[in-house]
């Protein structure tokens, strides 16, 4: 059976425009980690030491939020984080391909804002993201008026609730009932806040990386 990276490299994709095919392919050749001591030393936690890395989605994240997106319609969506712009422009492909729709990206490190707004505007993507610079915990309180999708990709902390566990509380009463959430790093205290009925989503975990959740709000 043909397995999703054969598939890849025949050049198989649910985007079909060149342009940002091209900065896909771009950024993941550009691909690249940190020293494992990185993740040892006194600096962990901080994202601007990390600033020349991306962490980004995997390829098979960014195809489903292209298709979930196009199918639902999408119209504005929630790129928590931006980081240098591979999910948001994922995102921001299928607005344009919707017909139109924004994407509302908040990134802490002002260097990597400026990496993905240069690759969004490589992919002809300027005009369907926003990236809002600063802490997600303020940058998105407001999201002016409802949104369809909401990606939770955060970044590890000293102590205390996660981010990713912070910033779906402030998002999840912004974001519409049939509206979806996807998480990359199945961070505990954020599973916990997405499977509880009370909180008002179903959710499965998707074989995708380490679990990749994916959530439907239905209350
Ligand atoms: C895993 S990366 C996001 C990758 C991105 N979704 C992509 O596909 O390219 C997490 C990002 O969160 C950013 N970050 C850390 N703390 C933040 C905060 N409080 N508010 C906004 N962004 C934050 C980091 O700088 C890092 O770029």
């Amino acid at each position: 059976m043909e397995n999703q990276n054969d598939a890849r490299a025949k050049g198989l994709s649910p985007i079909r425009d060149k342009r940002v095919r091209n900065v896909i392919e771009r950024m993941n050749q550009s691909r690249r980690q940190p020293d494992r001591s990185a993740f040892a030393g006194p600096s962990r936690h901080d994202a601007e030491a990390f600033a020349d890395y991306g962490f980004s989605i995997h390829p098979d994240q960014g195809d489903l939020i292209y298709l979930l997106c196009r199918a639902m319609g999408a119209t504005r969506v929630v790129d928590f984080a931006t980081s240098v712009g591979m999910s948001a422009v994922y995102f921001a492909a299928a607005m344009r391909d919707n017909g139109g729709g924004l994407v509302i990206g908040s990134e802490l490190v002002q260097a990597k804002v400026d990496v993905a707004v240069q690759n969004l505007a490589d992919a002809g993507l300027s005009s369907f993201a926003e990236i809002r610079q600063g802490d997600a915990r303020q940058t998105l309180t407001d999201l002016g008026g409802t949104v369809d999708f909401v990606l939770i990709d955060g970044w590890p902390q000293p102590e205390g609730p996660s981010l990713a566990r912070q910033v779906i509380e402030i998002v999840s009463p912004q974001l519409r009932v049939g509206g979806y959430v996807l998480n990359d790093n199945a961070e505990p205290d954020f599973l916990d806040y997405i499977r509880d009925d009370a909180n008002g989503f179903i959710s499965i975990t998707l074989p995708i990386k380490r679990g990749t959740e994916l959530a439907l709000k239905i209350a």
